[in-house]
């Protein structure tokens, strides 16, 4: 018995140390918005093969696709019709062999999302499922009977809606976490659990290297379907008066502790191929589950997920403040030595730079390349691609017309972080010939093409930066000290590996200059927000460093 956990904990570790993603890149490539190669106004997955030469050039590792299976398209590919087919929209078996051969040529991974929580309600399960009570495939969703003739109890969607959908033929309710259109699946069920295996199967030995796991956090609920309690926070029961959601504390239809065996099933196929499991973990800010959803991700020895995915730098301030308390915060929860994911953009939030100037939008780059963590970029963000304005009429996400709060409205609508890729400036951007499946902004000054031929650009301090990471394995991998200056809008950081050591420097004022206290010489610095040809003795409003000269900085 010993003797097997300790081959198991060798075997684990082993495995964890060739782990291909440690210190890499990831990419996020929204498909249907990267690159059209048939002109019918949708990207595909041969755009994408045409533009591997540029993902090369800007360094990244790995590539994460939204999802590419066949798909009504309700919730754009997050409600799944067949996990074993491509979009036909999208491509072919053929194209993404042909994807997986040559992005792995350019030293490229590819990952995939993979949406297990719920399928499309167009999904063959479920047109089974909801056909009759005796239907075998009944149990594969979460099916229950109403109290009296209500619901089976107060669990509400992400949406602000009831959890739950009244089927009158059958005088029973389905329970959904998302959209109404995707059934959560019974994931407790074995044989829909054999079924998710056979599914990451048929993938990993089609050349993925790791999944996005779609909502990782909502798997498993509640058997006895039990009523959340209220929650006993301030600050969400004043925001559940516009989102009703947040007036519940969600015990019993996520996070549950039940998560951590099915983790251990999907960790133990994905480390069979050395793949990665980024399991997205949505959680609302002070809520207690975060630490038991991250636990149960990273700290059960081997067992669970091998990172999260989270909004924290999405939603919380951008300042050196804001920084160091999310940092702090992780390092409180993961003791070992697991780094947190940083990401600022992503396909259901406004981007980074539409909401910050260009010189925050610098900071963040820098962030998001130097500190201790697994930077996942989103398309576009490396050119400061801003948010296109999608007048709701035009709008093709649902989110914004179910979920219309006035308070809560700039924040949802999901449609202008997912507009075209902006290559080149003629009429569609070098996306496409033909007018793009959703509105874009047409007179976006960023483009690739400009970017690339300018030294300075945003576009060149991305690829800098992500050189800097291959350069220097102590910004890849080294461990990370937080130094506390008390001094205001200042971050600085260590990284060390061995006898290599880096330092980072950042100043968040917009107006105020930091003394270094040291001559920082041009041959110390290995990268900066503002180019520097003299010594640096102070930073500028706005300015970062990375160097590799102990800064001591005062006001
Ligand atoms: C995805 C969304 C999607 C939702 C339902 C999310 O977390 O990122 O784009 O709409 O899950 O699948």
């Amino acid at each position: 018995m010993y003797i097997k956990s300790f081959l198991f904990l060798i075997f684990s570790v082993s495995l964890y140390a060739n782990a291909w993603w440690e210190g890499k890149v990831v990419y996020q490539v929204y498909l249907r918005s990267f690159q059209d190669s048939n002109n019918d106004g949708i990207g595909d997955i041969p755009g994408l093969i045409s533009r591997l030469d540029y993902l090369q050039s800007l360094g990244v590792d790995a590539l994460w696709l939204s999802p590419i299976h066949k798909s009504p398209d309700y919730d754009f590919g997050y409600d799944v019709k067949g996990y074993f087919s491509i979009h036909p929209a999208l491509g072919t078996h053929q194209d993404f062999q042909q994807l997986t051969l040559q992005a792995n040529k350019r030293g490229i991974k590819i990952m995939m999302d993979l949406v297990i929580n719920h399928t499309s309600d167009q999904h063959p399960w479920f047109l089974a499922s909801k056909s009759s009570k005796s239907n075998p495939k009944r149990n594969w969703y979460i099916w229950s009977d109403g109290k009296g003739n209500q619901p089976p109890n107060n669990w509400r969607s992400r949406l602000d809606e009831s959890s739950w959908v009244y089927d009158e033929s059958s005088n029973q309710y389905y329970q959904h976490s998302f959209f109404k259109e995707q059934p959560d699946l019974n994931l407790r069920n074995p044989e829909v659990q054999k079924e998710i295996e056979k599914i990451m199967h048929f993938w990993l030995e089609r050349g993925v290297s790791g999944f996005r796991l779609d909502l990782a956090n909502y798997y498993m609920k509640d058997a006895g379907l039990r009523d959340n309690p209220a929650t006993n926070s301030w600050s969400k029961w004043f925001q559940s008066s516009v989102y009703a959601y947040m007036g519940q504390e969600h015990l019993y239809d996520k996070n549950h502790p039940d998560l951590a065996n099915f983790y251990r099933k999907l960790r133990t196929i994905a480390d069979n191929h050395n793949a990665l499991l980024l399991g997205e973990v949505d959680v609302d800010d002070g809520e207690q589950a975060i630490y038991a959803a991250r636990s149960v991700s990273n700290q059960t020895k081997g067992t669970g997920l091998h990172l999260s995915l989270h909004r924290d730098f999405i939603s919380n301030k951008f300042s050196a403040e804001g920084l160091e308390n999310i940092i702090t915060e992780h390092e409180a929860l993961m003791p070992r030595d697991i780094p947190m994911v940083v990401t600022f953009n992503n396909h259901d939030h406004q981007r980074f730079s539409t909401t910050h100037t260009a010189a925050e939008t610098r900071l963040a780059a820098l962030f998001t390349l130097t500190s201790k963590g697994f930077p996942v970029l989103y398309y576009g963000e490396e050119i400061g691609l801003k948010d296109a304005y999608v007048p709701q009429a035009l709008g093709k996400d649902p989110l914004p017309r179910i979920m219309w709060k006035p308070a809560y409205f700039a924040q949802i609508g999901r449609d202008g972080c997912r507009t075209p890729m902006h290559w080149d400036n003629t009429a569609y951007a070098g996306f496409s010939k033909v007018e793009p499946w959703i509105t874009f902004d047409k007179e976006g000054a960023v483009s690739v093409e400009e970017q690339e031929q300018d030294a300075k650009s945003l576009l060149n301090f991305y690829k800098k930066l992500i050189s800097l990471r291959k350069q220097h394995v102590a910004l890849a991998k080294g461990k990370q000290t937080l130094y506390k200056t008390g001094i205001k809008n200042l971050l600085i950081f260590k990284r060390e590996y061995k006898d290599q050591t880096i330092w980072v420097a950042m100043n968040f004022s917009p107006a105020n200059w930091i003394s270094l206290n040291t001559q920082i010489t041009p041959e110390n610095i290995l990268a900066s927000t503002h180019p520097q040809t003299t010594n640096l003795t102070e930073l500028g409003p706005m300015q970062a460093v990375i160097t590799t000269k102990i800064p001591s900085p005062t006001l």
